[in-house]
């Protein structure tokens, strides 16, 4: 029998009655059902519309059946139509009729969606404490690679030098930004739509501000029809969801580029490696190319839930009940994608040789070889023809820059003096680079000191 059977038989079709089910997907959301229950029927009574005594019986019912499900002696009951649906009819089952008056004041329209608030309070702040944790492990890593030099690359070509530490905090800094929009969200997340009903509110002497305090929301949802409709904040946080994953994939592509063999600038660890079943040489990195592919999802999860809404007329409509299973997806899959993120790099491998050898194979310091003709007087145009002269004669002879003699040099400028070599220095180049946000060793790590100053120790990042 259906909670809303009356007027209609409460008899569906089989595979109606499956369809219309939800109650595989919002299981999860069981002991923020029971809370919002608790709070609510704690504010009717204080509003006298149910007897002390009964708001008693009923929340004791309620614990009750929360105790039973953490202990696991009971189960859902998959026929039941969703999870408010289920925790009604145990609750009528735990204390009879009395359990009946729970629904006054309230509709599913509204109960629903303080459950789902409720729900998503807690998922993103755990999202938060994994940001801060693939936070340290960047910064780890960065603190380790402040000297280990590697090129840089614009269009995926050798550019300049860098240094892996730099490299690491550029991530970092992507980190800060989705965990600063995970603070700004909850704002917005924070606030109360239950009391609002069907749509209309109620004519019951009902308190929304006493509900809220009782549930920890900071605000009350202004306008009941929004209220039971608005499904702005799981579409923003699937924008903020994929977000996150786009930076974990941009990062897993590059791991994947830097462990493959003509670059093997990193070493993946065992441990986040899997083998060919048929080629006993091959090391392949299958959990970057997983959280590469899981953007794809979340983006998917996203557009899903952005179509879904766009033209619903308010108020509430059952293509709300699609607004679940995408958001948990994302969800679990960003978590997960993070967690083994932060384990990879904790145990990720530098190459520090190779890197260097990359640079140098690079021509990296072209650039510098013109700046040393600039600062002797040339123009930069001019500098920058030599200079390019010098790094096509280096090329034919398979040589790097700093393996041309300096007669070589000195016919093609007779600016150039000995001491080019020192100019042309990977170290010293990088080194030279100290503006703000640059990569010398120093700006660096004032880098790393600003990112470990907004992770600090306790709670979310600031
Ligand atoms: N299972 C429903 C959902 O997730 C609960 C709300 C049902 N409300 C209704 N008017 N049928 O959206």
């Amino acid at each position: 029998m259906k909670l809303w059977s009356g007027m209609l038989s409460g008899e569906l079709n089989k595979e109606a009655e499956e369809f219309n089910d939800s109650i595989k997907i919002d299981q999860r959301l069981i002991f923020y059902d029971i809370k919002g229950s608790i709070a609510h029927v704690t504010m009717l009574s204080k509003c006298k519309i149910l007897r002390e005594d009964e708001s008693k019986k009923i929340i004791e019912g309620l614990e009750k059946i929360k105790k039973k499900l953490e202990d696991k002696d009971i189960e859902i009951d998959y026929t039941c139509e969703d999870v408010h649906t289920f925790v009604e009819e145990k609750l009528i089952e735990e204390i009879g009729d009395l359990g009946k008056k729970m629904h006054t004041a309230r509709s599913r329209n509204d109960q629903v969606t303080t459950d789902l608030r409720l729900y998503l309070k807690d998922e993103v702040s755990e999202v938060d404490n994994l940001l801060k944790e693939y936070l340290q492990a960047l910064c780890y890593l960065a603190e380790n690679n402040t000297e280990t030099i590697m090129p840089g690359y614009t269009h995926l070509q050798a550019a300049q030098a860098v240094t892996f530490a730099h490299h690491m905090m550029a991530y970092a800094m992507m980190a800060l930004r989705d965990s600063d929009r995970i603070r700004d969200y909850k704002k917005r997340l924070n606030s109360l739509p239950l009391g609002s009903c069907a749509l209309a509110g109620t004519s019951y002497p009902i308190d929304r501000e006493y509900t809220a305090k009782l549930l920890g929301f900071e605000s009350i949802m202004q306008n009941s029809m929004d209220a039971v409709s608005d499904r702005d904040y799981v579409l923003e946080l699937h924008a903020i969801l994929s977000l996150i994953a786009i930076h974990l994939s941009r990062l897993s592509e590059e791991i994947i580029i830097w462990s493959s063999q003509p670059f093997n600038f990193v070493s993946i660890d065992d441990m986040y490696s899997t083998g060919s079943s048929i080629m006993p040489q091959k090391k392949n990195p299958d959990m970057a190319e997983l959280i590469r592919s899981k953007a794809a999802r979340l983006i998917g999860n996203m557009n899903q839930s952005y179509i879904m809404l766009k033209s619903l007329p308010l108020a509430y409509s059952k293509d709300m009940q699609e607004d679940k299973e995408s958001i948990f997806d994302s969800l679990d899959n960003i978590k997960i994608s993070l967690t083994v993120m932060t384990g990879m790099l904790k145990t990720l491998k530098i190459n520090k040789k190779r890197m260097l050898k990359a640079c140098k194979e690079g021509y990296l310091n072209a650039t510098d070889v013109a700046d040393y003709l600039v600062n002797k007087g040339v123009t930069f145009r001019d500098a920058h023809h030599i200079a390019a002269k010098l790094v096509k004669i280096a090329q034919d002879n398979d040589q790097t820059l700093d393996q041309l003699d300096i007669s070589i040099f000195k016919n093609q400028s007779n600016k150039f003096e000995e001491d080019i070599y020192e100019a042309i220095e990977l170290e010293n180049m990088v080194e030279s680079r100290k503006s703000l946000g640059a990569t010398a060793k120093e700006e660096v790590e004032r880098q790393i000191n600003f990112v470990k100053e907004k992770i600090g120790n306790k709670g979310d990042l600031k």
